[in-house]
């Protein structure tokens, strides 16, 4: 690709070219999918400025013109699942399967943003004549942007995680700047496409700008950006919240999640549903989710005929070509993370794992993988692997279990298969985490639920109205002398 033929990017809210560009290459063939236009740093200067002019304008925009917006983009999303799902895959190697349900998310976050701004800031009232002094007074409590955000997305939900930060942005009128990750910008600036479909919204209330990463801290320190929104590993995450201290920082990091199975998840069609859904959610889009199952903590009274239906299930994933309908597993995101994972397991089976199944690499894919027996000093055993490897680990009983959950410096979400539900409140009340999953894996998600993680694995919440909330701050207004 040439600068000449490379994609534009959204400087506040149009089309804008660079003097440089950059190659997207699909992670399965190596083919160049596209080149994507650089801002300089004039222009990037200039989205800053727009974003800071547009503050006010934005904030005052009505509520029923923001959320008519944002229901176009869900219904645009909508409307070119196929094509987007198709980009998805080849920018990011995710199956086609998983690119299409990564897309049905994003409509249902644009929808869901659109409600909740129809929803947002009627205010609340308080009384306050509970005191003698408060009578004839009332406090009315509404909320008001801290300001522009700068979003800073991954590559493992190109079009989801972006969604995430752009819908709450313009539900609350607050105006954003969405920095892609250089590996899959392509789905961010397609949105771009939809957005600027839309109506009513100011110059200056959402760029799309594939600054490089070299060139982000900058933009991290700019002070006319009061609000941080990351999506990525704990190293970069707390690099940022360190370098801005004073600043609202949201950090979506990493994981490496659980699945307890409990003595009481016993049936067999109990073992065959959890070791499907381990299996399943170890491996989706090669394990790159901060919530893919890493770890599987079995009760010693359903261990064994558990691993064994596991291994034959993960085993049974089917590898390959991501752009064909019936591929499980793709690549990773690029070759040398696949060589990271394979080091990985070689030190897991090095210091004395045993390897189940998988531990092949071929290019940038790795085959789906299980370990048993993990040693504490592997790094497998700390470290978040972002690959479809699964370590499995018997207890006994459920304090052994939930301890071995805690036993981690992530804390992002925990599946637990039991049926007792006084087992799921004690999961809820003991799990260092930001969600418990009961029966299920802890790779569930639904777009509207509050999400993050404790631990390591950051601070603040997304899922729409959550990070609404983290956008926007209460500023209480008191009047007197009201007869009441
Ligand atoms: C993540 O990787 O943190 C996002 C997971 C999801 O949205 O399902």
């Amino acid at each position: 690709m040439t600068t000449a033929n490379a994609t534009p990017f959204w400087l506040a809210g149009h089309q804008a070219t660079g003097e440089d560009h950059f190659d997207v290459t699909n992670p399965w063939d190596t083919s160049v999918v596209a080149g994507v236009s650089i801002p300089t740093a004039a222009q990037v200067e200039e989205a800053v400025v727009a974003a800071e002019a547009a503050e006010k304008t934005f904030a005052a925009t009505p509520a029923h013109i923001r959320a008519a917006a944002l229901d176009h983009v869900s219904k645009r999303l909508a409307e070119r699942t196929e094509e987007i799902a198709r980009l998805i895959t080849a920018e990011n190697g995710k199956p086609l399967k998983w690119a299409r349900g990564e897309v049905g998310r994003a409509v249902s976050v644009f929808r869901w943003a659109a409600e909740e701004a129809r929803r947002f800031n009627s205010g609340e009232a308080q009384r306050l004549d509970t005191d003698a002094g408060g009578v004839g007074r009332l406090a009315l409590t509404r909320r008001f942007t801290k300001g522009p955000v700068l979003g800073i997305a991954p590559f493992n939900f190109p079009l989801n995680l972006v969604a995430h930060k752009v819908a709450p942005a313009i539900a609350v009128g607050a105006p954003i700047i969405l920095k892609p990750a250089p590996a899959t910008p392509l789905s961010a600036l397609l949105l771009g496409e939809l957005l600027a479909e839309t109506e009513g919204l100011p110059a200056g209330a959402w760029s799309v700008l594939p600054v490089p990463n070299d060139r982000m801290p900058s933009l991290v320190q700019d002070r006319r950006l009061p609000v941080v929104s990351f999506t990525g590993s704990d190293k970069v995450g707390y690099q940022i919240l360190d370098s801005v201290p004073r600043k609202h920082t949201t950090l979506e990091l990493g994981g490496n999640a659980a699945a307890v199975v409990l003595a009481d998840w016993s049936s067999e069609a109990d073992l065959e549903w959890a070791a499907s859904r381990i299996a399943t959610f170890s491996n989706y889009q090669g394990g790159q989710s901060c919530i893919s199952v890493q770890r599987v903590i079995a009760d010693a009274a359903v261990y064994d005929r558990l691993a064994e239906k596991i291994v034959a299930k993960v085993a049974a994933q089917v590898t390959g070509d991501p752009s064909d309908d019936a591929t499980d597993v793709g690549p990773l995101v690029d070759e040398n993370a696949a060589r990271r994972v394979e080091s990985w397991v070689e030190d897991a089976v090095t210091k004395g794992a045993k390897l189940l199944a998988g531990g092949i690499r071929d290019g940038a894919s790795y085959a789906p993988t299980v370990l048993a027996e993990l040693p504490a000093d592997a790094i497998l055993a700390t470290e978040e692997v972002f690959g479809p490897v699964l370590s499995l680990r018997k207890v006994n009983g459920t304090g052994e279990a939930f301890a071995a959950v805690n036993d981690s410096r992530f804390g992002l979400q925990s599946g637990v298969f039991t049926h007792d539900l006084q087992t799921a409140f004690r999961a809820h009340r003991e799990l260092e985490v930001g969600g418990v999953i009961i029966g299920d894996a802890p790779s569930y998600r639904a777009d509207q639920m509050p999400y993050g993680g404790v631990k390591d694995s950051g601070v603040g919440r997304e899922g729409v109205k959550y990070a609404m909330d983290d956008y926007t701050y209460e500023r209480v207004l008191v009047l007197t002398g009201l007869d009441l």
